[in-house]
């Protein structure tokens, strides 16, 4: 059975919503979740899996959560993450995804097989946001 970390940050729970939607589907289509806020998890959670996922939402000005969120993905880019298979997801409210881009862009100037386009998600996701972390969930465990 593959393996695939859902690692995300969220401070008021939309991110930690859509990493739930995921790891539903996921886990659903037959794939061992092991689902995390970014706090508790280190390196191996990464290292390990076959697959993995990240969320977090657009913070600062289109910017990863600085306190936790950016200090462990600096860490993972100093790993050999090429060619690991990996999608990127996440809420914002008023920008234009823009720290996903630039998100997208640094996780693959590392090497890592982005599997699909960031998911981004604005404010809280509803039934349509939703079932579209749950299709994103499914294409994981398609991989
Ligand atoms: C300190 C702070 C900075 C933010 N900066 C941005 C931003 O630059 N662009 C944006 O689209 N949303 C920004 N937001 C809005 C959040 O991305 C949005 O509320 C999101 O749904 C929060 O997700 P969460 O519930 O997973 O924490 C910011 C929110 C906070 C609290």
């Amino acid at each position: 059975m593959k393996k695939l970390s859902v690692i995300y940050w969220s401070g008021t729970g939309n991110t930690q919503m859509m990493a739930s939607a995921i790891s539903k589907a996921a886990s659903e289509e037959g794939l061992e979740v092991n689902v995390m806020s970014v706090d508790k998890a280190d390196k191996n959670a990464v290292l390990d899996a076959d697959i993995v996922a990240f969320g977090c939402p657009s913070m600062g000005a289109e910017q990863l959560e600085e306190a936790e969120m950016e200090p462990f993905i600096s860490e993972i880019e100093q790993e050999n993450i090429a060619g690991k298979p990996m999608a990127l997801f996440g809420s914002y409210e008023w920008g234009d995804g823009q720290w996903m881009a630039d998100w997208e862009d640094r996780m693959k100037k590392a090497g890592v097989n982005l599997i699909d386009k960031g998911l981004i998600i604005q404010s809280t996701p509803d039934n349509d946001g939703l079932e579209r972390c749950e299709e994103l969930g499914k294409k994981l465990a398609s991989y």
